[in-house]
């Protein structure tokens, strides 16, 4: 259990036998301090119960102190100021904590006590649409997110949500029954580029030519009645996007399962019936809606969303609703997590909304939407390529591994090193693409931010190669001190021994772990979980600054070398959540 946790509960005892069972379940108020002149904690609760209690903060705060015992973790409590009371951990209590980090894998920290099943639908790009920097956020915060929860214990499924069916399919199949019939018979005749300038083309026909429209709607009219060569069709240009968002998946090391759009085809009917059923369902000028609640226009009429059109297609918000409830009732989920733009958030309110009337989202289950800003380029618009194009992924990885790799041999050539091709080609490769993904995580996701090649691979700062560096430094004593980590810390390790302030700011920070990882399984943010880990560089590197470790005597050499091991265990699984791999050398 967490230092804080245990004081909680300490607290609690504390506050009954002080102020009686009305007390119970009190909020202590703890808080981390700033200032380690004020140690490590910092209890509130004394000010805010005086009105309730009648009696003067400090009084409160001196028999609460009378009554707690927390002599096992911490050094006598100190009041200070109106009432506030000052913990501090006492330095045997930080040693065993760190000794107990030692063995496996998981730094000593349990799974949850009740997994949940948890549904996270990210990454979701559009079928024959190229994979632009907009899907980048969303599958790079989806894994993060992912990887958190599992590593939690819970039961994650990984959805990806793709665009795999609707009006572009006719325009499409139109267009190329027209200019290349061969690509709708044939499995290898197209890649995505193509697919995607096709797209472009039958766009604009669409928009243009009204037999074209026809055309095409007969086609999705076709698609949709299960027509066998139109099916065929779909089937193909989706296996070639497939194929291409995959190369992109595979480089990024992201795991995801497919269930597109088009799965939930034939629940969509039963959706719009059921909703009827429940007479939530309105016609409206020949559709067929459900009245949203808080939504009204220009009016302050109340505002549809559109679940039938007059034509008889179905739309987005029923697909998302048949998701919703097949996620709920067939996946069992009780945790809904959709990593999607911040532009679709009235889409979900309006989803969940709707969900919730109809009664598919139980009191239990959450369903979120995890928004995010946009990328924007150094000039602050929508990021662009120069000729105004959307930038394509595959481009951004290639350029951004391109430049870790320049600055990979500028670096070697200023140190005076000369190392194999495949060593600089293997390190620009994490460097690159863990640095494209460390940018995007570090942010709070709900701002809009600035894509910068240079900043992010910048070795100083909030960056990945900064946070590289300090596991690099750790895995470099291990090797000039001839150091098997893993050996010294096997069976009973040795003791660890905290004396220098240094060495205390890094254990402290250490023993952090447990509680950043569930902050950021609560609040879905993995900048949390970036800024933990960019402070253990920090704090790291000023110990590593500060104490010897190899030159040091016995037993503190032994005691600073567990010390760096457990830092390194902790970036390398730190950075593991945030889907970023460690390299022993760079
Ligand atoms: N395909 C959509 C887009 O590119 C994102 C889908 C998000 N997930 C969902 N369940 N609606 O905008």
């Amino acid at each position: 259990m967490s230092a804080i946790a245990l004081l909680v509960e300490k607290f609690d005892r504390a506050l009954v036998a002080a102020f009686g069972d009305d007390l119970a379940g009190t909020d202590p108020l703890l808080a981390a301090t700033n200032n380690p002149k004020f140690g490590d904690y910092q209890a509130n609760l004394a000010m805010s119960l005086a009105k309730r209690l009648k009696q003067k903060p400090r009084d409160i705060a001196t028999a609460i102190v009378e009554a707690l015992d927390v002599s096992d973790i911490c050094e006598p409590p100190e009041i200070a100021g109106p009432g506030f009371i000052n913990l501090r951990l006492k330095t045997s209590y930080l040693e065993s904590q760190l000794q107990a980090m030692l063995p496996g894998d998981r730094l000593g920290i349990a799974p949850v006590a009740s997994p949940q099943k948890v549904v996270v639908d990210f990454s979701s790009p559009n079928i024959a649409k190229e994979m632009h920097v907009g899907h980048l956020r969303s599958t790079i915060i989806g894994d993060a997110i992912a990887r958190v929860l599992e590593f939690q214990g819970h039961d994650v499924l990984r959805l990806n949500h793709v665009g795999d069916w609707g009006t572009q399919f006719g325009m499409l199949i139109t267009y190329l029954r027209e200019v290349y019939p061969d690509a709708l018979t044939q499995a290898d005749a197209l890649d995505i580029g193509d697919l995607v300038a096709f797209y472009k083309k039958a766009k604009i026909r669409f928009d243009e030519d009204e037999q074209f429209k026809e055309k095409s709607r007969q086609a999705v009219v076709g698609l949709q009645n299960g027509d066998s060569e139109a099916r065929k069709a779909w089937k193909l240009l989706c296996d070639q996007s497939r194929r291409e968002f995959q190369k992109i998946y595979d480089r990024l090391d992201i795991k995801l399962s497919e269930r597109g759009e088009s799965f939930y085809n034939d629940a969509l009917a039963g959706v719009v019936a059921d909703l009827d059923e429940l007479s939530l369902l309105q016609e409206d000028d020949g559709a067929q809606c459900v009245f949203l609640e808080g939504y009204t226009n220009k009016e302050g009429k109340p505002l549809p969303l559109i679940v039938q059109k007059s034509n008889g297609g179905y739309n987005y918000a029923t697909t998302d609703l048949a998701a919703l409830r097949y996620r709920t009732t067939q996946d069992g989920a009780s945790r809904i997590i959709y990593v999607v733009d911040v532009g679709q958030s009235s889409h979900f309110e309006q989803v969940f909304q709707v969900a919730q009337r109809a009664g598919w989202l139980a009191e239990d289950t959450e369903a979120l939407h995890v928004p995010f800003g946009l990328v924007q380029g150094e000039d602050g618009k929508k990021l662009k390529t120069r000729a105004g194009d959307t930038v394509r992924l595959r481009d951004l990885l290639d350029e951004a591994v391109d430049r870790a790799q320049q600055s990979i041999t500028d670096r070697l050539a200023a140190e005076d090193r000369t190392e194999p091709a495949e060593f600089v080609d293997r390190v620009a490769s994490v460097v690159g693409l863990s640095s494209v993904k460390y940018a995007d995580l570090s942010q709070n996701r709900t701002s809009n931010y600035i894509f910068s090649y240079d900043k992010m691979l910048a070795m100083q700062g909030n960056t990945a190669p900064y946070l590289l560096y300090a596991y690099v430094r750790v895995a470099g004593i291990g090797r000039k001190g001839g150091i098997d980590f893993a050996a010294l810390s096997e069976g009973t390790p040795p003791a660890i021994a905290l004396e220098d302030a240094a060495e205390l700011a890094l254990a402290k920070h250490l023993l952090g772990l447990d509680e950043v990882i569930d902050t950021v399984a609560r609040e879905l943010l993995p900048n949390r979980l970036c800024q933990y880990l960019f402070e253990l560089s920090q704090k790291f590197n000023q110990f590593y600054d500060r104490c010897s470790v190899l030159q040091a005597g016995e037993p503190q050499r032994t005691s600073r070398l567990l010390l760096c091991y457990l830092s390194a265990k902790t970036l390398r699984l730190g950075l593991s959540l945030l889907g970023i791999e460690v390299l022993d050398r760079m």
